[in-house]
């Protein structure tokens, strides 16, 4: 029997009519899959059937019977394709309930300064208040300025290399003309912000009311109450008839602003080379006295070596720990905390 090649041409074209609407109308997996079986399916699918009648078109009409079969059977396959694709983008899609726009959405977790810069920024607000502005100096600082110019002798013990991290060049050791960079001057990570009030001294005249805060380093074992690196506030003031009234005053406010509430100050008679007298400065805390630093009237010698008349001007000057008052307002035992990183600590600031 020979089927007429238009017959033939015909039922193609209906077969990917009905495959075509049929496979892209699938609402689920399983209606895709009965589809795919009824058109595309290897032993008695409607194409496969289709394709055994191709042996009964005429052979002068083969080429062109063949080639629409082979059209259409790439029509039903890619409109199998897209159906699949289809139906699993719409799995993808979240189930459960609509998406209601007018909920809040979930809050992304926000960080927080560090501690020991929060406690920084309070200070300077504190003293800003006070009148005092903020200077600043270099991490790494010469001899002059770290000791000489405050009155620290060479042969004083703070000098000593093994007390402090000099910076020298290979060869050359710390108090050594040829140690430090650059020009043979030595140079080291300054033990104290004591050095800022040279630098601002040595640029203006009296008077002079400034704070200034930051890092220093010291070659001491961690404990809990130090660390080879950790953080000062310092303060001077320099200006006619400035007086040691003055400094526990301002110590006192001080305190009481950033602990909030009443705070007593306790001076013991101490030493220090640039100030005369020195104390150092203790605050209350419960029924404990806790050590915060030091203080007291700048030396006339310090005056002397910035140009200052110390016959015209006296001036007070006081260095705390950061970590300390910090530690003491918070309840912190170990100042070790405030370097380790930990969110669950940071986390409670
Ligand atoms: N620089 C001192 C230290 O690091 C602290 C200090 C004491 C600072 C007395 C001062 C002061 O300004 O007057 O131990």
């Amino acid at each position: 029997m020979i089927v007429a090649l238009a017959d033939f041409l015909h039922e193609l074209d209906e077969l990917a009519a009905a495959g075509g609407a049929v496979l892209g109308g699938a609402a689920d997996q399983a209606a895709l899959e009965t589809a795919r079986v009824e058109f595309l399916g290897a032993k008695s699918g409607r194409l496969k059937t289709l394709q055994k009648g191709l042996g009964s078109v005429a052979g002068s009409d083969k080429p062109a019977a063949g080639k629409r079969f082979n059209e259409v059977k790439q029509l039903l396959e890619a409109a199998l394709a897209n159906a699949q694709s289809r139906l699993a983008s719409a799995d993808a899609a979240p189930s459960g309930p609509p998406l209601d726009p007018t909920q809040p959405g979930p809050r992304p977790t926000l960080g927080h300064l560090h501690p020991l810069t929060q406690t920084i920024e309070e200070l300077k607000e504190i003293m800003g208040r006070l009148g005092f502005t903020v200077a600043d100096g270099p991490e790494i600082e010469d001899e002059r300025h770290n000791f000489e110019a405050l009155n620290i002798p060479a042969d004083h013990p703070a000098r000593d290399p093994l007390e402090n991290f000099f910076l020298a060049t290979a060869g050359a050791t710390a108090g050594s003309p040829d140690a430090g960079l650059p020009g043979g001057r030595p140079l080291l990570l300054r033990s104290q912000t004591s050095t800022v009030q040279i630098r601002v001294m040595e640029q203006q005249p009296p008077p002079v009311r400034i704070i200034a805060l930051g890092r220093v380093y010291r070659p001491d074992t961690a404990d809990a109450t130090h660390y080879p690196m950790f953080h000062q506030i310092e303060g001077l003031l320099v200006d006619r008839h400035v007086t040691m009234a003055d400094l526990k005053s301002m110590l006192r406010l001080f305190a009481a602003s950033y602990l909030g509430r009443e705070v007593h100050i306790r001076f013991r008679p101490s030493f220090f080379p640039f100030t005369e007298p020195s104390v150092e400065v203790d605050m209350s805390w419960g029924d404990r006295w806790i050590e915060m630093g030091g203080a007291g009237m700048v030396d006339p010698n310090v005056l002397r070596a910035v140009g200052y008349d110390p016959e015209q001007v006296t001036g007070f000057a006081f260095g705390l720990g950061v970590e300390r008052v910090c530690a003491r307002r918070h309840g912190v035992a170990d100042i070790r905390e405030f370097y380790k990183n930990d969110v669950r600590f940071l986390h409670q600031f």
